[in-house]
C-alpha cells in the first residue's frame, strides 16, 4: 500500500526528479559557446604592468587606501566592496555626492572591451583613474594622488617595486601608472566555475549522468535563454556579453529629471580623455590596439544605449541596470517579458540637440519582442541566471 502510494507519487511528478531535457544539436552548440570558463587570460598590451605580481600587489593596496581621496574618507573599496561581490548594493553609487549610475562589480572586468556603463573608458586602467578625477566619487583627487605617491614612503616604495623606478615627475604619467597598478590588481578578480559550467562541460563530453545533476528548472531556463527569449543575442559568449551597447527600455531620465545618454556621452568622454588608447600613455604602440577607440562612433544609435553587462554571479549583485532601477532578477526577467515598442522607444523620444551633433532619428529596430512568459517560465529563467554563480561565492 505504502509502496503503491510512493510509486503513484513518483509517476505523477516526474519533473520533481532529477533528469535531463533532450537538447537538440543546435541547442548544445549554442550552450557550448558560453564557455570555456575561465577563458584564456590575455595580457593587456596597453598596460606595461598587466600580469605583474608586484604591480597587482601595489594595486591591491591602493584599491583599499582611503588616502587617495581628497578628504581621506573614500577608497575604491568603499563602493566596490570585496564582501559584496565588489559592488555596494546601492541603487546608485554614493560617496562624496550622489552619482547617477549603479556601481558595477569589478569581477571579470578584465574581459571587458569597454568599461563603465557608457564605455567612457577603453582600458581597465583608464577606468581605474576615472573615479580619482570624478568629484562625485573620490573628490577630484587627481593632483592629490600624484603628490601622495611621491611623498609617502610606503607608496613610493610600492611604486618602485611595481615599475622598477621611482615615481616620475610627470603628473599624468604617474597618474596613468597608478591606474595601471590598480588594473593589474583587478585583473586577478575572476569568478570560478559555476553549476552552469559543470553542466556545459558534461553536455559537451556526453556525460548524461553528470549533466542530469543540473537542476531541471535551470535547464528549462537555459533553453529559453538560447531559444525563444533570445537573451544570447546580446548576452553572448563565456562572460555572457557581446561587449557592446544596446537599449532594453530602461528610462534614461533619472528621478531628478536629468538625462543620461549613455554611450553617446561615453564616446564623447572617451574621445576627450587624455588617457585613452590613442594617448601617449598607452603602452600599445601598434595601430591595431587603438582601432576600436578611433572608430568609436558618435552616431545616433548611441543615444540612450548602455553596456550589455556580463551575467556571471549576477544573482549576487542586485539591484540591476545602469540606474539600479530593477530590484531583483524576477523584476529583470518580467521587464523583458513585458517589453513592448512603447517601452523601447522611451529612450529615443527625447532629442539631445547640441551644436554640430546629429539628432536622434527614429528609434532603430530592436530584436526585443514581448515575450509574454508564463510565471513558471520567469522562475525558470531566474533559476538559470542563479546557476551562473560560482561554487564558493560569498552570498551578500
Ligand atoms: C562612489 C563610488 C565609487 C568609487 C569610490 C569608485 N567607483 Fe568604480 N565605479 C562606480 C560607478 C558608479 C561605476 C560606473 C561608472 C559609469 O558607468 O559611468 C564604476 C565603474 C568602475 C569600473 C568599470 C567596471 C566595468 O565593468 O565596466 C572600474 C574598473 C572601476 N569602477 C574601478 C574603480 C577603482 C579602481 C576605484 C578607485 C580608484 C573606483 N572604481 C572607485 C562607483 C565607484
Ligand atoms: C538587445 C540586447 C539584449 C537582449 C536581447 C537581452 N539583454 Fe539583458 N541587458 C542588455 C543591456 C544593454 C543591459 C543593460 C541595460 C541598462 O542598464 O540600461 C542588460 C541588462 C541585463 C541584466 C542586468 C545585469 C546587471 O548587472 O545589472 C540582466 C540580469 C539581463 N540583462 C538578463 C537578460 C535576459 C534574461 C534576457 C533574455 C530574456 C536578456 N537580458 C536579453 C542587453 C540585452
Amino acid at each position: 500500500m505504502r509502496l503503491a502510494a510512493l510509486l503513484a507519487a513518483l509517476l505523477a511528478a516526474p519533473a520533481a526528479r532529477p533528469g535531463l531535457l533532450e537538447f537538440s544539436a543546435d541547442e548544445v552548440a549554442a550552450i557550448a559557446r558560453h564557455g570555456p570558463w575561465p577563458p584564456p587570460l590575455a595580457r593587456d598590451a596597453s598596460n606595461l604592468v598587466s600580469g605583474s605580481r608586484e604591480a597587482a600587489g601595489f594595486g591591491e593596496k591602493l584599491f583599499a587606501d582611503a588616502r587617495l581621496s581628497a578628504d581621506g574618507a573614500t577608497s575604491c573599496a568603499t563602493c566596490h566592496v570585496p564582501a559584496l561581490q565588489w559592488t555596494d548594493r546601492r541603487t546608485t553609487a554614493r560617496a562624496h555626492a550622489q552619482a547617477p549610475r549603479n556601481t558595477p562589480s569589478v569581477l571579470n572586468a578584465r574581459f571587458n572591451r569597454w568599461f563603465g556603463w557608457a564605455g567612457a573608458a577603453d582600458s581597465l586602467w583608464l577606468s581605474s583613474i576615472r573615479p580619482l578625477t570624478d568629484a562625485r566619487e573620490m573628490g577630484g583627487a587627481e593632483r592629490h594622488v600624484v603628490a601622495l605617491v611621491r611623498s609617502q614612503a610606503d607608496l613610493a616604495r610600492g611604486y618602485a617595486g611595481a615599475f622598477g623606478r621611482p615615481p616620475p615627475g610627470d603628473d599624468d604619467e604617474l597618474l596613468a601608472d597608478v591606474g595601471k597598478a590598480l588594473a593589474a590588481f583587478q585583473e586577478t578578480l575572476v569568478t570560478g566555475p559555476s553549476a552552469f559550467d559543470r553542466f556545459r562541460d558534461a553536455l559537451a563530453r556526453g556525460d548524461r549522468g553528470a549533466a542530469a545533476r543540473y537542476p531541471v528548472a535551470a535547464q528549462r531556463g537555459l533553453r529559453l535563454f538560447v531559444g525563444r527569449a533570445q537573451c544570447n543575442l546580446c548576452h553572448f559568449g563565456p562572460a555572457f556579453t557581446n561587449g557592446e551597447f544596446d537599449k532594453v527600455g530602461i528610462p534614461v531620465r533619472d528621478a531628478a529629471g536629468a538625462f543620461d545618454w549613455g554611450r553617446y556621452d561615453g564616446v564623447k568622454a572617451l574621445r576627450a580623455s587624455r588617457f585613452n588608447r590613442l594617448s601617449r600613455h598607452s603602452d600599445d604602440k601598434s595601430v591595431a590596439g587603438a582601432v576600436s577607440t578611433r572608430h568609436a562612433a558618435l552616431n545616433a544609435g548611441a543615444y540612450g544605449a548602455f553596456k550589455v553587462p556580463g551575467l556571471r554571479n549576477v544573482a549576487l549583485t542586485a539591484p540591476y541596470m545602469h540606474n539600479g532601477s530593477l530590484a531583483t532578477l524576477h523584476d529583470v526577467v518580467r521587464h523583458y517579458s513585458e517589453i513592448n515598442a512603447e517601452k523601447l522607444h522611451i529612450a529615443a523620444s527625447h532629442p539631445h540637440p547640441e551644436p554640430g551633433e546629429p539628432l536622434p532619428p527614429r528609434p532603430a529596430e530592436s530584436p526585443l519582442r514581448t515575450l509574454a512568459l508564463a510565471e513558471a517560465e520567469i522562475d525558470d529563467l531566474v533559476a538559470f541566471l542563479r546557476s551562473l554563480t560560482e561554487r564558493n561565492a560569498q552570498a551578500p
